[in-house]
């Protein structure tokens, strides 16, 4: 049996000192993933072995998302403007997939955790897509979180994709321009079949989305940490979770008393 990191009672789950309340946890939860660079610089070693360190941290709060009842965690690995570092960085990269998802293979199965990935597949190398291909392929059954890589991934990228996906149709004359509405371009992104992000989650002390989930990010609440991707860790988790479920989700509008 898999070691289960938190107890639980009656109101939610203990986990250190936070305790999460059942009724409100993100189902989505998405992290721009920031900071391996500056984690290696700090210990002199070489810029991969940040990713490396940061591969570890992506296994450990897939571990945690997993056992609190997470049910996506969307994980920014690789920007369609990453290409532009140097090709050692960028090969080093490409075989974390590969990686990861050789070792965490029998896990991710115990765990029942299913693999899917956002971004550009056919512009991947292909041991890294071969490697994305067999994990989905192998836990396309499974129920519990989805563990989502966005690999060779833009937001804008991918919001011009749908659009023209919509055009192919309309041109054809299978869907009418008036059919066009939010929940349309919706099911034409790469997430149609996850529900939006409720926290998104940025390490490093940077305070912005680089391109990330531009729409599907519209409500979601941001919380933003100095902690470098590599050092991320249960605490720091918790503490975000934490923090989203004492904010107040009014989707624009205004709740309870507010109303009267
Ligand atoms: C940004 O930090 C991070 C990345 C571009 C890569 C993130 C990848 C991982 C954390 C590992 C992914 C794991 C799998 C299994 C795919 P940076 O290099 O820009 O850091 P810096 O801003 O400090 O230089």
């Amino acid at each position: 049996m898999l070691k289960k990191l938190f107890s639980k009672s009656k109101k939610g789950k203990q986990f250190e000192e936070f305790l999460l309340d059942n009724e409100c946890l993100p189902s989505h939860i998405a992290i721009i993933m920031d900071g391996n660079g500056r984690w290696a610089k700090k210990r002199a070693m070489p810029r991969i072995a940040g990713h490396h360190e940061g591969m570890q941290t992506v296994r450990k709060i897939a571990r945690i998302a997993d056992d609190i009842g997470i049910k996506v965690l969307t994980l920014y690995a690789f920007s369609t403007e990453n290409w532009r570092r140097p090709k050692s960085e960028v090969d080093y990269l490409m075989s974390l997939p590969q990686m990861f998802l050789n070792s965490f293979m029998p896990e991710l199965m115990e765990r029942n955790i299913r693999i899917q990935m956002i971004g550009d597949k056919e512009g991947l190398p292909n041991n890294t897509k071969k490697a994305l291909d067999e994990a989905m392929e192998k836990t396309k059954h499974n129920t519990g979180l989805i563990l989502n890589f966005a690999m060779n991934y833009g937001s804008r990228a991918e919001i011009v994709k749908a659009m023209k996906d919509i055009m192919i149709e309309v041109n054809s004359g299978n869907i009418s321009l008036d059919a066009i509405d939010e929940t349309m371009i919706d099911q034409y992104l790469m997430t149609s079949n996850l529900p939006e992000p409720d926290l998104l989650i940025r390490t490093s002390g940077e305070v912005r989305l680089s391109n990330f989930m531009l729409w599907q990010l519209a409500y979601t609440e941001f919380w933003f940490t100095d902690t470098l991707w590599p050092d991320f860790d249960q605490h720091t988790f918790m503490e975000a979770i934490h923090s989203y479920q004492k904010r107040n989700r009014r989707y624009g509008g205004l709740k309870g008393e507010e109303m009267k």
